[in-house]
């Protein structure tokens, strides 16, 4: 008979979203004349630049021809693909990063996700509190998690680093050791960045420590300040300890296209085991390939016409998060975040924790955010804006709030 994963059954229910909706849901029927604005989603909302949209009609008619069609692609992604992303992510930055450390994937979600298997179960990870919980999920799934604790909210094997005010958002080195670190630089939910500084602190242990840091840098686009590093291969040593997980999601608009990459560096090793050639065979074995019309999408996103495009919707967004931040520090909110990242991350006023805050924002100003409690028990009394919506509803939103 069989038997079940049952680390399953261990997952609390995924209670942030379903419970936003209900919410949303019940006050819209209550009071159906109310115009809601909803800033709570990490999805973008402007469609795909023309550059790109070009490049994918012009694959699929490529792949309507029998001179040009195109069955699996190779394991890895193709060559142009990876060709682009060294030359123009990493090279151009002084990061010596080949074309064959890349591999290209159908996005972050599911490369931050399957990551944890190449490593050993009973190795301890270490994420930041508040967490995209990706990270978390998946390796409770895999068993590395412990027992949870549900009036805490956190997992007894998990070495939770909290991420507040007093560190600006970004980790302390932890006083247990662990043996995998995740870090997302510029980080969703607070919309924090790390300075490369601190990074380079990041690296240095880890390398002290034989841990790997996992690096998600799926916010890389929206990064403006000088000292931010775009990708963590600028910190010396990130060689021998870093995986780095990238995707086209929020820089290009690809939620709906899916594609991503991880880089891992060949002399990132456990004895003499690269990591790089457990994930190629790992890679090799489950997955087929990112369409190769998708594929051509995002190889137009590095061209002349497709960087100036997406940098003009990633302006757009920053905008709408710069409209966000001063108004709101302007009617006397405490905000960060918004700056290097499409996040606002506000303290939620007069002491009320993140659901009353939430409660409070819906009826009062008809606006939608994300509580920070869904985030980690470090985000309680904060509370997530994005500057994904329209510069429109932005606009009013901020106003409506402005006059609570
Ligand atoms: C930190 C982080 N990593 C990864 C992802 C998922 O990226 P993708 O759409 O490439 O799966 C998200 C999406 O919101 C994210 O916030």
């Amino acid at each position: 008979m069989f038997k079940i994963n049952d680390n399953y059954l261990k997952l609390p229910g995924s209670y942030l979203f379903s419970m936003i909706a209900k919410k949303v849901n019940a006050y819209s029927q209550a009071n159906p004349g109310k115009k809601i604005i909803r800033l709570g989603i990490g999805d973008v909302t402007l469609p795909i630049a023309p550059a790109i949209i070009e490049s994918l009609h012009g694959a699929v008619d490529e792949m309507g021809r029998a001179e040009t069609f195109r069955g699996y692609a190779p394991d890895l992604g193709y060559e142009f693909l990876r060709n682009a992303i060294a030359e123009n992510d990493y090279k151009a930055r002084g990061c010596g990063i080949e074309a064959d450390e890349i591999f290209i994937s159908d996005g972050a979600k599911c490369d931050s996700g399957n990551i944890q298997e190449i490593f050993s179960a009973d190795n301890r990870i270490a994420v930041c509190d508040p967490v995209y919980p990706v990270y978390v999920d998946t390796n409770v799934m895999a068993g590395r998690a412990g027992a949870y604790d549900a009036q805490k909210e956190t997992w007894s094997d998990i070495i939770y680093m909290p991420c507040l005010a007093e560190n600006d958002f970004a980790p302390e080195l932890p006083k247990e050791t662990p043996d995998i670190i995740y870090l997302c630089f510029p980080n969703n939910p607070t919309g924090a960045a790390v300075t490369k500084d601190r990074l380079q602190e990041w690296v240095d242990y880890a390398n002290r420590t034989g841990a790997a840091i996992i690096y998600d840098a799926a916010y890389e686009a929206y990064i403006s300040q000088e000292n931010v590093p775009h990708t963590i291969y600028e910190c010396e040593g990130a060689r021998t300890c870093a995986i780095e997980l990238r995707s086209f999601s929020k820089n290009a608009g690809f939620t709906g296209v899916r594609l991503g990459f991880t880089v891992i560096p060949k002399e990132l090793k456990c004895g003499d085991v690269s990591l790089h050639s457990l994930w190629a065979r790992r890679h090799g074995t489950k997955y087929n390939g990112a369409p190769y019309i998708v594929q051509r999408a995002g190889e137009a996103v590095y061209s002349k016409e497709g960087q100036a495009q997406v940098r003009e919707q990633v302006a757009y967004y920053m905008k709408n998060a710069k409209y966000i931040m001063e108004g709101l520090r302007e009617a006397g909110y405490t905000v960060s975040g918004g700056v290097n990242a499409p996040y606002i991350w506000l303290k939620a006023p007069d002491g009320m924790t993140s659901w009353e805050f939430f409660d409070f924002l819906l009826e009062k100003a008809n606006v939608v955010g994300t509580p920070g409690s869904g985030f980690g028990p470090s985000g309680e009394t904060y509370f997530r804006l994005t500057a994904f919506g329209s510069y429109e509803n932005t606009v009013e939103a901020v106003e409506r709030m402005k006059r609570l």
